[in-house]
C-alpha cells in the first residue's frame, strides 16, 4: 500500500521521555550510537561500561553456548544460585531477589509496581534521567532538586531532601555512586536519609549500579528495611552491559508487589545468566586489580586537567567509573568538545544527557578501559580544549 492510500494517524502520546537532541550530523541518536558502536577503532568513555575484563564470564557464556542451554525457557524467576550469590555479595539476608533485563527493567518495574498519580518522586539534578522518565509514567511529579555545587558535595543532602519533600513524596532515589558525577554516601548519610524514609513513609530506591567502583560503599537498606529498594546491575564492574541483565533486591512483600508488574515473564537471557554466575563467583579473582587500574586511570586524568585554566573535575576522587569534566571556565560547549573528540576516535558524553540545569557545564568522561586508551585522551584532551576554548 501507498503511503497516500490511507492516512497515518498519529497517536496521542501516552508518555513522554526527556528529549534527547541528536549529535549532529545525525537524524536520530540511535544512528549516533550504532555508528560509534561499529566503529572498532572508538575509545570507549562514552558509556560507563568496562572493557578491564578477561576471559572468566566470556567462557562460561561460551560453555552454556555449546551446551545449548538457550534451546529451553529458562525458570521464569532465575537460577536460584545466582539469586543467592547476589544476596551474598551485598552480605544480604532473608530477601527476595528478581533478575530482570538489566537494571533498566527492575527500574521500571518498581515505579509501576508502587507509585501513584498522587505521589511525587525526589531525583537529582545532574542524575540518571531514564529513572525520573519512568516514575513520570505512574507518579503525578518528578522533583529534580539541583546539586551540581560544591556546598552540598555535588549530591543530594538529607537537608536537601528535607527542603525538597512535602506529605505527597512517595520515594527518594540515590544513585550512589552518583551517574555522572561519582559522589558516593557516607554511612552516617544513609542512615539520616533511613530516619527521614522512616519518619515519612517513603520508599528509598538505592541504585548501587556502580557500587564495586567505591572507595568505601554502604546499603541503606541495612538502615531502612522494609522500605528500601536495592537495584543491582551486571553492566558495570562485571562488563556486561549488552548482556543485559541486572534485579532488584528487597523484603518479599515488595518484591511480590514488583512480580505482579513483570512483563518478561518467560525468565531473564539464559546465557547471561550463566555469565553473571561466573562473574560473581570469579570475582575475587580480578576485583582489586581492576578498581587499581580505574584509580590510576583517574589520577592520570585528574594530573592531566590539573593545569589546564577554566577546566576542573568537580568530584576527585569518583567513587564510579566516570566523572565529569567542568568546562565552563574555558567557555566550551560540552557538545562541541564531545564532537570534536569523536573525531580523535574518543566517545566521550555532554552533560545534557544527565542533567537539565548543569549539562552545558561539563563533559562526561568514563574510565574502566585499558590505561593505554586513557594516555591517548590525556594526550588529545588539552590539545581539544585549546583548539575549542573561547574563554
Ligand atoms: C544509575 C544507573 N542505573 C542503571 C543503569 C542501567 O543499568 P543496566 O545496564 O543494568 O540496565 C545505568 C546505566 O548507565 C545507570 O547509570
Amino acid at each position: 500500500m501507498r503511503e497516500k492510500d490511507f492516512d497515518i494517524k498519529k497517536p496521542r502520546m501516552k508518555f513522554q521521555k526527556t528529549e534527547r537532541v541528536p549529535p549532529e550530523g545525525y537524524e536520530c541518536a540511535n544512528d549516533f550510537f550504532e555508528d560509534m558502536y561499529m566503529d572498532k577503532d572508538m575509545i570507549w568513555m562514552g558509556q560507563n561500561t568496562n572493557h578491564l575484563h578477561g576471559d572468566t564470564i566470556a567462557n562460561a557464556m561460551i560453555d552454556a553456548i555449546k551446551e545449548k542451554t538457550f534451546c529451553r525457557y529458562p525458570a521464569p524467576e532465575g537460577f536460584s544460585e545466582l539469586k543467592q550469590l547476589i544476596l551474598d555479595d551485598l552480605g544480604f539476608e532473608g530477601l527476595e531477589v528478581l533478575l530482570t533485563s538489566g537494571a533498566t527493567e527492575s527500574l521500571y518495574l518498581v515505579m509501576q509496581a508502587l507509585l501513584e498519580p498522587e505521589d511525587n518522586v525526589i531525583l537529582s539534578d545532574p542524575g540518571y534521567f531514564i529513572i525520573g522518565d519512568f516514575a513520570n509514567r505512574f507518579a503525578g511529579e518528578v522533583r529534580y532538586v539541583p546539586i551540581y555545587y560544591p556546598e552540598n558535595n555535588y549530591k543530594l543532602t538529607p537537608k536537601l531532601l528535607k527542603e525538597n519533600m512535602d506529605e505527597n513524596t512517595r520515594m527518594v532515589i540515590l544513585i550512589d555512586p552518583l551517574n555522572p558525577l561519582g559522589s558516593s554516601y557516607t554511612e552516617e548519610e544513609l542512615k539520616e536519609f533511613a530516619q527521614i524514609a522512616k519518619e515519612n513513609d517513603l520508599y528509598l530506591l538505592h541504585d548501587i549500579t556502580y557500587k564495586d567502583f567505591a572507595r568505601e560503599h554502604f546499603l541503606v537498606e541495612n538502615y531502612a528495611p522494609g522500605q528500601t529498594l536495592t537495584i543491582y546491575s551486571f553492566s558495570k564492574i562485571f562488563g556486561m552491559a549488552g548482556l543485559r541483565i541486572g534485579g532488584v533486591v528487597s523484603s518479599k512483600p515488595i518484591i511480590d508487589a514488583i512480580k505482579n508488574a513483570v512483563v518478561n515473564d518467560l525468565g531473564v537471557n539464559i546465557i547471561s545468566q550463566y555469565g553473571a554466575i561466573a562473574g560473581l563467583k570469579s570475582k575475587p579473582e580480578w576485583f582489586e586489580e581492576m578498581r587499581e587500574t580505574c584509580f590510576e586511570n583517574q589520577r592520570l586524568i585528574s594530573e592531566m586537567i590539573e593545569p589546564i585554566e577554566g577546566v576542573f573535575l568537580p568530584v576527585y576522587p569518583s567513587d564510579a567509573n566516570m566523572m565529569a569534566v567542568d568546562l565552563y571556565g574555558a567557555g566550551i560547549n560540552p557538545k562541541d568538545m564531545s564532537n570534536y573528540l569523536v573525531g580523535k576516535k574518543l566517545f566521550t558524553r555532554e552533560g545534557e544527557y544527565t542533567s537539565e540545569d548543569f549539562g552545558d557545564r561539563y563533559l562526561r568522561i568514563s574510565f574502566s578501559i585499558p590505561t593505554e586508551e586513557i594516555k591517548v585522551f590525556c594526550e588529545e584532551f588539552p590539545k581539544a580544549v585549546e583548539a575549542l576554548r573561547t574563554k
